[in-house]
């Protein structure tokens, strides 16, 4: 099934909108003119009411149907990351070090032309909650959105949200009930043992030596606390201590790290687990750890029917559909609005891009007439007409 020929025809409109916004990548919650040009084209298209400023800089338009109904949420997020662009293309970041390198350029453009389409055909009962996001690259902002009343102040009964994926190709469609994306939760472990002199470690305690076998014993708790048919992945990511010189034995040894699983009760498994292994092997020889918990974005999960939904009206426009995919361990904060509201979340075939958050990304723009085209006939088909 072809997508829809009003969003081949918008194609150069929206185009023009994302590699706009592509020039001026904004980071997390300072995404003000991104926000702007957002409410700006919404009031444009006739958007029946703008809200900006949900969440400190999240922007929510409504769109009312014919007539009375439910209430479908759509989420674009807007953010930018602090990468220097490498792409050599005539639109790239005109920041230096900030870049939209995971495509919420492409994003935010999509769910603009799908609200252009919905508010000049208004083919459905019921309203439709346009949803742009500040701050998903780290900074929670789908749930700065929730706690400022997103899901109170508007009626919202499903939500859906699309993002981009490097090597599916342009046209598919893929995503999966249940868990899609993994929660992302960090540590910080700070070994306290005794300083001294190199050549006589008898008369101190080696923190170099503790933390290493911190880390070594961190590792057994995923292969000898975790069901084998479970997904959890640990990575210490930092080691350092207070010594600058081969014959010091240092005083402190500082390690950062993190934990992603598919599985939301492993969450607070592994954080028992990091504070007995670290605390406990410390012990063992005589020095301190403090474990510091991070709680991160928690497991996309996508609910059964809304994951049904989202593969029907993802069937009507795409050329190919995976309803079954494997799941991804990076996280997604999409995943607060799951937790609240049933829906989906799917990501759009962005062809042979270099990866997500690489310095060489390009968001490939033929793609977008698919994902607006998802976003009206979700709506469509949610909210249908009588
Ligand atoms: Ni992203």
């Amino acid at each position: 099934m072809p997508i829809r020929n009003r969003f081949a025809e918008m194609l150069p409109e929206v185009t023009g909108w994302r590699r706009h916004l592509h020039q001026t990548p904004e980071l997390l919650y300072e995404v003000h003119e991104t926000a702007a040009f957002v409410a700006e084209k919404l009031r444009e298209f006739g958007v029946d009411e703008v809200t900006e400023g949900v969440g400190q800089t999240g922007v929510v338009g409504i769109i009312r149907g014919r007539g009375p109904g439910r209430a479908i949420g759509l989420r674009a997020d807007m953010d930018a990351l602090p990468i220097h662009e490498e792409t050599g293309l005539d639109y790239a970041s005109t920041v230096p070090g900030k870049m939209h390198a995971c495509g919420h350029d492409g994003h935010t453009s999509m769910l603009l032309g799908a609200a252009k389409y919905l508010a000049e055909t208004r083919n459905f009962d019921g309203t439709v909650v346009l949803i742009f996001q500040p701050a998903e690259e780290g900074g929670a902002g789908a749930k700065a959105m929730i706690d400022d009343g997103l899901f109170t102040r508007w009626q919202v009964d499903e939500v859906y949200g699309i993002h981009n994926a490097p090597g599916i190709p342009v046209g598919t469609i893929v995503t999966r009930p249940g868990p899609l994306q993994a929660s992302s939760d960090e540590f910080e472990i700070v070994v306290q043992g005794k300083g001294g002199h190199a050549a006589e470690p008898h008369k101190a305690v080696d923190t170099t030596l503790v933390a290493a076998h911190i880390v070594i014993a961190l590792h057994s708790i995923v292969s000898r606390n975790v069901d084998a048919l479970r997904r959890v992945v640990l990575t210490v990511g930092t080691f350092k201590t207070d010594s600058n010189a081969s014959n010091i034995i240092p005083d402190v040894a500082r390690m950062e790290g993190t934990v992603r699983t598919l599985d939301p009760e492993y969450r607070a498994i592994m954080e028992g687990r990091i504070r007995e292994v670290a605390t406990h092997t410390a012990a063992a020889f005589g020095a301190e750890a403090q474990v510091i918990w991070h709680p991160g974005y928690p497991v996309t999960i996508n609910d059964a029917e809304g994951a049904a939904h989202a593969v029907e009206a993802a069937r009507a426009v795409a050329n190919a559909v995976d309803d079954d995919v494997d799941p991804i361990m990076p996280s997604e904060d999409f995943s607060y609005m799951l937790e609240e509201r049933p829906g989906a979340y799917v990501f759009l075939g962005n062809g042979d891009s270099a990866m997500c958050h690489h310095p060489k990304y390009v968001f490939d723009d033929e793609a977008m007439p698919y994902g607006m085209s998802f976003f009206a006939e979700i709506v469509e088909r949610r909210l249908k007409a009588v």
